[in-house]
């Protein structure tokens, strides 16, 4: 089953979103692999968002990434990275879709709430970078065949 990497930002930690956006990841049908809770040091926001060096927006990322705590997680399921990021809307949360998080809860692209890797490459790369193997949990759930078993 496809993996991924979400970080609920400090932003939503700050505005206690947290129940709310993982909710929506729940509701979606995905399921939680692994969790923490913690503040990244300037050097490993630097090494996260290493692809975006250059850009007018980069500094103010890292700040804003490592300004406080955050929730990183790896949830699974079938087409995750898709699915994942289809919950979250566009970047930016004025072009994103109504019923998307970014949509209903956030205004600005510099304060979008949330991260979700963008490929299979950057989802396991980004997993790897967050967490290590034993953090992560196999565990099988109940209602997984309600979510995913095809008929
Ligand atoms: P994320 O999905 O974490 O990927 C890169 C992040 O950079 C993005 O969400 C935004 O938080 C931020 N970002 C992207 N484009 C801009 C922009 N034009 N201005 C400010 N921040 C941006």
């Amino acid at each position: 089953m496809e993996k991924t990497l979400v970080l609920i930002k400090p932003d939503a930690v700050q505005r206690g979103l947290v129940g709310e956006i993982i909710s929506r990841l729940e509701n979606r049908g995905l399921k939680l692999v692994a969790g923490k809770y913690l503040t990244v040091t300037r050097e490993f926001a630097e090494t996260h968002y290493a692809a975006h060096v250059g850009k007018p927006f980069y500094n103010g990322l890292v700040e804003y990434i490592s300004a406080s705590p955050l929730m990183a997680l790896v949830v699974e399921g079938p087409e995750a990275i898709q699915a994942v990021r289809q919950t979250m809307g566009k970047t930016n949360p004025l072009e994103a879709d109504p019923g998307t998080i970014r949509h209903d809860l956030a205004i600005i692209t510099s304060k979008n709430l949330t991260h979700a890797s963008d490929s299979l490459e950057s989802a396991e790369k980004e997993i790897m970078l967050w967490f290590s193997d034993n953090e992560i949990f196999e565990w099988y759930r109940d209602s997984d065949p309600w979510f995913f078993k095809k008929n």
